[in-house]
């Protein structure tokens, strides 16, 4: 029977998230004008030109056929169509040009929009609406940065409303923007001491990559200043700068006026390690490629297509289930609204309001000077969907995939595109990591697989 083998298969939904600590294709400096979209797929200079890890990545050559076969979306003219859908390129850019005439902003350019994101509609309201209603107005809830100064702020896209809630002093800082984050890597590099710290290291300037890493507050010195610590490597000979730490050399960088306060340099007795017979990529490994025949390519058949549906870009309907699914610049992937029909039942059922990952934080406990400070909180520094890389074809989705793309704000409230950064797909529920079996005793397989119970069709 066709619907009992939809019990056998669990939809999955995979996005690439990423740490701290890939720097590829980073969106920098937006382009000048309200009109243009930045298309980070079509490599845009403005998502790559501006990092200095980039030229040093090997270029991947693509298995032939590994190319997504989704309609292309047309991002400029979208329209939402559920309450909870992401913010569109016009609602972007409508958040942009309302705040561009409010007092906050309006006479200098000393500004950030750190997050712009939908301001979701009441719970109550969104669980009532139906399909084919009108939507609820639509609201931007925007954090950002004037002289110096956090602000959180509602912009409601219908009657061009700022509201701004401050309703206390606000402590702490936002989510670095891309913009953060990509200066902290290149600013070091415009203090003389800290250049000459390098080559006293014996590092080439040339071979350094420097990051931010986590934000944090250390004493009263660091009062009113956003300052970051920041951490250098070594790429010499390797695509693995992590294993080749400049350990001991911490930078204190003002991320506001690009300015380095104070250079730690505790470790220069501890040498740098070597990259030889280090490159893990198959690519680098020539004898390996020698003796080893590679497999051949494998292919999961789903010879009647995938088993979900996606209405409107971001419902997912699969088997009895559906939930609303969007990408997040904070939480990478949030999943709404997700309701099951009984079997049964007619009505679907509440199962699930909102869902998303809050937080990975990452302490290292260790006291020492270089390291003491590292205590990542990815979603809250970083943000997962900020760091989240496109998803590879074949690679990382199996064919029959379908791929989102997302849509953010860069620091200057200009909206720009990064594509394939969600895939949805079905996979067996029976795959080793679910299995569970019995002593060979009692002869019981306790293990579910459509391959047990369908016929397969020849
Ligand atoms: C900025 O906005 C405020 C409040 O609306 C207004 O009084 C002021 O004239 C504006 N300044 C500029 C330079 O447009
Ligand atoms: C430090 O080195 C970089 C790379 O060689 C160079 O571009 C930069 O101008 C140097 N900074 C100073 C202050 O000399």
């Amino acid at each position: 029977m066709e619907s009992k083998s939809f019990r056998f298969l669990f939809s999955f939904i995979i996005i690439a998230f990423l740490l701290h600590h890939t720097w590829t294709h980073l969106p920098y400096a937006p382009p000048p004008d309200l009109t243009t979209l930045i298309d980070c797929a079509t490599n845009s200079h403005w998502c790559t030109s501006k990092n200095r890890f980039q030229s040093k990545q090997p270029t991947v050559t693509k298995e032939p056929g590994a190319t997504i076969s989704h309609r292309s979306r047309c991002h400029e003219s979208a329209v939402p169509r559920h309450p909870l859908d992401p913010l569109t390129v016009l609602e972007f850019n409508k958040v942009r040009s309302i705040l561009s005439f409010h007092a906050l902003f309006n006479s200098s350019n000393n500004y950030a929009f750190h997050s712009v994101v939908l301001e979701e509609p009441d719970k109550d309201l969104v669980r009532k609406w139906e399909k084919g209603q009108p939507l609820f107005p639509r609201i931007a809830s925007v954090v950002a940065r004037a002289n110096g100064v956090s602000h959180v702020l509602t912009v409601n896209l219908e009657t061009d409303e700022v509201n701004v809630r401050n309703t206390a002093p606000l402590t702490g800082y936002p989510t670095m923007t891309i913009e953060d984050m990509t200066s902290s890597s290149w600013a070091p590099l415009s203090d003389a001491e800290f250049n000459h710290t390098i080559i006293q290291r014996g590092v080439n300037l040339d071979d350094l990559a420097c990051l931010p890493i986590s934000l944090g507050w250390f004493g009263k010195k660091e009062e009113n200043r956003r300052l970051i610590k920041v951490q250098c490597y070594s790429m010499k000979d390797t695509a693995n700068f992590y294993m080749k730490p400049i350990e001991g050399l911490t930078v204190l960088l003002d991320m506001d006026t690009k300015e380095v306060v104070e250079i730690s340099d505790t470790g220069r007795s501890i040498p740098i390690p070597k990259a030889t017979n280090t490159d893990y990529r198959f690519s680098e490994q020539k004898k390996l490629q020698q003796e080893l025949k590679l497999i051949n390519p494998i292919s999961i058949e789903q010879p009647k297509g995938p088993s979900f549906i996606i209405e409107d870009e971001h419902l997912v309907k699969w088997a009895n289930w559906e939930f609303h699914l969007k990408p997040d610049p904070r939480a990478g992937v949030v999943i709404s609204r997700a309701k099951v029909r009984d079997l049964d039942g007619e009505v679907m059922r509440d199962v699930m309001y909102k869902g998303f990952t809050s937080e990975l934080f990452v302490p290292y406990m260790d006291p020492t000077d270089a390291w003491y400070f590292k205590t990542y909180m990815d979603a809250g520094a970083y943000g997962f969907g900020l760091q989240a890389m496109p998803l590879d074809s074949l690679n990382d989705c199996p064919r029959n995939a379908y791929y989102m793309d997302v849509v953010f704000a860069a620091g200057d409230g200009v909206p720009y595109v990064r594509s394939n950064m969600i895939c949805v797909f079905d996979r067996y529920a029976g795959d080793i990591g679910w299995r569970h079996a019995e002593s060979p005793i009692t002869g019981m397989e306790v293990r579910s697989s459509p391959l047990s119970s369908i016929k397969i069709e020849k």
